[in-house]
């Protein structure tokens, strides 16, 4: 069966999905859903998200140099989904749905209380991706709160999520 071109990465899923948060240098923060994720190095600690170059989300990295990878459990979908509105520049969706914003240990940007871990990272390049900018952040930072039981959401597409469930081992 011949795929559609334009909708090829529907087939690459269940993606991770992570929330962004960032701060503007006037300090209002922002955060939005991504599922183009990826890691790229392990050492140096390198993560890759590719974002379409309109996104607030990159300006304030541009501003600041720095973002929080938030990992959310499947208690926070109502709130994932809510962050994904296009509010203008300068309104937080992280207050606007009800999460709770932290400070980063060593970065500005904050990081969002009910998430299940999460990386801060320096921006340390951007690519160009064809209709993505490829945001590469070094990892300066991880922690993870120890919920296993808040299982992550992975993105099937629209509206449509999972959760891992049944594990299979290769032999
Ligand atoms: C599950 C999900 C995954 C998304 N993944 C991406 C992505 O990988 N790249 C991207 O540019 N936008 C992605 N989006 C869209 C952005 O989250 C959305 O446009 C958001 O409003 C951007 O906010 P911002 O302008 O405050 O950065 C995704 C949305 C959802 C709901």
């Amino acid at each position: 069966m011949q795929l559609d071109l334009s909708k090829w990465y529907r087939t690459l899923a269940p993606r991770t999905t992570v929330l962004v948060s960032t701060v503007d240098k006037k300090g209002n923060t922002n955060a939005a859903p991504f599922s183009f994720v990826m890691p790229v190095s392990t050492n140096p600690p390198v993560i890759a998200i590719a974002m379409v170059s309109t996104r607030h989300t990159l300006a304030n990295i541009r501003e600041t140099g720095d973002f929080v990878v938030n990992i959310p459990g499947e208690k926070m979908l109502s709130q994932l989904w809510a962050c994904a509105r296009p509010l203008p520049r300068g309104v937080s969706e992280i207050k606007e749905s009800g999460l709770i914003e932290e400070k980063a240990s060593k970065i500005s940007s904050p990081r969002i209380k009910e998430a299940i871990a999460w990386y801060e990272c320096k921006l340390r390049a951007e690519i160009e991706g064809g209709d993505h900018l490829i945001v590469l952040g070094d990892i300066v930072a991880a922690e993870s709160n120890d919920q296993q039981e808040n299982k992550p959401l992975l993105h099937i597409g629209g509206t449509d999520f999972c959760l891992p469930g049944q594990t299979v081992k290769a032999e």
